[in-house]
C-alpha cells in the first residue's frame, strides 16, 4: 500500500516535487473549469479552523469542490482538539469517514498529531510556527512575474512569524537568497533558522538575518511582510506597534529597492502599520495575485498528495 503524505511544513516535499507543485499548479490555472482533473472526485476533506480565515477557507473549500469532491468545514468550537476530544481521537474518527484533512491550528504539535494518528493526508493551514500553502502561492507567484531569472533575493521585512518561517523554508529548498529584516528580539527561532540553514547547505541558498530594512533591500528580487501582530498575540500589539514602527513598507523604503522589485504579503494587511496602501494597491504589488493562487497551488498540494 502506498505510504500516505502530508504537507506539514514544506520540509518533508523534496526541491523537485516543488517545482512539480508550481508547474501543476500553472496548468491549474489555465484549465480552470475548462479540463479540470477530477482527482478529488467522490472523495470528501474536512477543513478544521482553529483561527480565523478568509482566503484559506475559500481557496480549499472551491478547490476540493472544483476537484470533484466535498469539504465540510468545522470551527474549533464545534471540534475542541486537546479540550472536547484529543487530537489522536479526533484523527482516529476522520479516518473513518473522510479522505483528507485540512487544519488551522494554534500549535503546530496538534497538526503533527492529526497527521501522526491518521492514515489521510493532512495539509497544514497555518499554525503558529508554519504556513506552507502561503509560501508555495508566494513562490507561484513570483515565477509568473520572474520566471526566467535565475538568481532572486527575497526580503523579508517584519516579524519571523509563520509565514516567514516558510518563505525561508521555501528558499532554502529552492536556492533562492533570503533575509528577514526584523526588530532586534524578533528574529526566527533558532530551531527553526538552523533547519532552514541544514536545508540551504544543499541548495547553495544564502540565510541572513538583519536589523536594516534599507540594508537589507540590495538586489532584491521581492520583498514581503506581513502583520506585526499575529493571530494569538493579540495582547502583544501595542508594544509590537513601537518596536516595528521602522519596519513599515512604505514608498521611501520601496524606494531604496531595485526599481524592479515586487511587494507582496499574505493578507489580511493592516493598511497603514506594516504596509501603507499606496505600496499593497501599487504596480508593484503581486499580493492579491498571490491570493489568488492560494487556489491554484493548493490544487496543485492535493493532486500531489492524491497521485
Ligand atoms: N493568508 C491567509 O492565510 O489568509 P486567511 O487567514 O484569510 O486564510
Amino acid at each position: 500500500m502506498k505510504q500516505k503524505r502530508d504537507l506539514l511544513s514544506l520540509v518533508e516535499f523534496s526541491p523537485e516535487e516543488i517545482r512539480a507543485i508550481l508547474t501543476r499548479a500553472k496548468e491549474f490555472k489555465r484549465s480552470r473549469l475548462h479540463k479540470e482533473r477530477k482527482i478529488f472526485s467522490n472523495k470528501t476533506g474536512v477543513l478544521i479552523f482553529e483561527k480565523p480565515s478568509l482566503r484559506t477557507r475559500i481557496t480549499f473549500e472551491t478547490a476540493i469542490h472544483e476537484l470533484g469532491g466535498h469539504a465540510i468545514t468545522l470551527t474549533s468550537d464545534m471540534v475542541g482538539i486537546g479540550k472536547r476530544e484529543s487530537a489522536e481521537d479526533v484523527a482516529r474518527n476522520l479516518e473513518r469517514w473522510v479522505h483528507l484533512i485540512v487544519a488551522r491550528t494554534y500549535s503546530h504539535s496538534t497538526v503533527e498529531q492529526l497527521a501522526e494518528y491518521s492514515s489521510i493526508p493532512v495539509i497544514n493551514a497555518l499554525t503558529d510556527t508554519f504556513h506552507p500553502c502561503q509560501a508555495l502561492a508566494f513562490a507561484m507567484t513570483l515565477d509568473e512575474y520572474y520566471g526566467g531569472k535565475k538568481k532572486k533575493k527575497i526580503v523579508f521585512i517584519g516579524d519571523s512569524n509563520n509565514v516567514c518561517n516558510s518563505i525561508m523554508v521555501l528558499c532554502a529548498k529552492l536556492g533562492l537568497d533570503f533575509t528577514v529584516a526584523c526588530p532586534p528580539g524578533y528574529e526566527p527561532a533558532p530551531q527553526v533558522l538552523n533547519m532552514a540553514a541544514a536545508i540551504a547547505v544543499k541548495s547553495g541558498a544564502h540565510l541572513a538575518v538583519s536589523h536594516d530594512p534599507a540594508g537589507a533591500l540590495a538586489g532584491a528580487t521581492a520583498l514581503y511582510t506581513d502583520v506585526w501582530t499575529s493571530m494569538g498575540q493579540e495582547k502583544e500589539s501595542e508594544k509590537r506597534a513601537k518596536d516595528f514602527a521602522a519596519f513599515q513598507v512604505n514608498k521611501k523604503l520601496m524606494a531604496l529597492a531595485p526599481a524592479d522589485a515586487v511587494v507582496s504579503h499574505c493578507l489580511p494587511a493592516h493598511r497603514g502599520e506594516e504596509i501603507t496602501s499606496d505600496v499593497l494597491d501599487s504596480e508593484r504589488s503581486i499580493a492579491f495575485d498571490e491570493a489568488e493562487n492560494r487556489l491554484h497551488v493548493q490544487k496543485a498540494v492535493i493532486d500531489l498528495l492524491f497521485s
